[in-house]
């Protein structure tokens, strides 16, 4: 596996093909924060106008954390899944308090915060500040398992740890950001769950799955 020709290919591609997505105008590490909550759950067409309303009507941490939560929830409205918007705002209140409104720029601080999980954490890390840190969605590991022909149980919590020890090792430390959000971009448009679309894959060259022809059969999820 050609670590520096991956992360060229994916890169590369990233830059010429991303997604003209309003939270990628920004380096805000509060507003990538939104958007990555917003993401977890629900569609990206769904979510461009609620996130441009949110960032409009909070546009600083100070302002969600001086909020109403019954505000909150209602600019949340058609969003769904609450607690996600309650948990945000708890969050962005304990940065307000303890990191005077600067969302933490390191992995224990910002793990430590409501609502932010290992996900969010190695997102606003990657996209905000430029870290080399993993950022693994469902997205992410069913490329990923069909980059490297891994047959782990995908919905196991063992599994994610893996993916990420796996990012460590091939990150681009040049640009993190591009690579995550590559890889992001790579499962909701090439690397389909039912019918990807090989032909048109940036990193097909360096994919076990496509290289033997089983690419539908991975991820696995389940025992096998
Ligand atoms: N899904 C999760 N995070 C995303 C992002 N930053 N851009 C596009 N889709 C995503």
């Amino acid at each position: 596996f050609k670590i520096n020709q991956f992360n060229k290919d994916l890169i590369q591609w990233f830059y010429q093909n991303k997604r003209d997505l309003p939270w990628r105008q920004t380096k805000n590490p509060y507003y990538i924060w939104i958007s990555e909550v917003m993401l977890q759950q629900t569609q990206v067409d769904t979510v461009i106008p609620y996130y441009q309303r949110f960032i409009t009507q909070y546009p600083t941490p100070e302002d969600l954390a001086s909020a109403e939560e019954e505000a909150v929830l209602k600019t949340w409205e058609g969003l769904g899944y609450y607690s996600r918007a309650r948990n945000l705002q708890k969050g962005v209140r304990e940065v307000v308090e303890e990191y005077q409104g600067r969302v933490p720029n390191n992995k224990k601080d910002i793990l430590s915060i409501k609502g932010i999980g290992p996900y969010t954490a190695g997102a606003v890390l990657s996209i905000a500040y430029d870290q080399a840190e993993p950022a693994v969605d469902g997205n992410v590991m069913r490329v990923l398992s069909r980059i490297f022909l891994i047959d782990d149980d995908i919905t196991k919590q063992k599994t994610r740890r893996l993916f990420e020890e796996i990012i460590y090792n091939i990150i681009s430390e040049t640009d993190p950001s591009a690579f995550n959000q590559g890889l992001m971009e790579i499962g909701a448009l090439i690397c389909k769950p039912k019918q990807p679309k090989c032909d048109q894959c940036p990193i097909a060259k360096h994919c076990r799955a496509f290289d033997e022809g089983v690419q539908t059969e991975y991820p696995v999820k389940k025992k096998k």
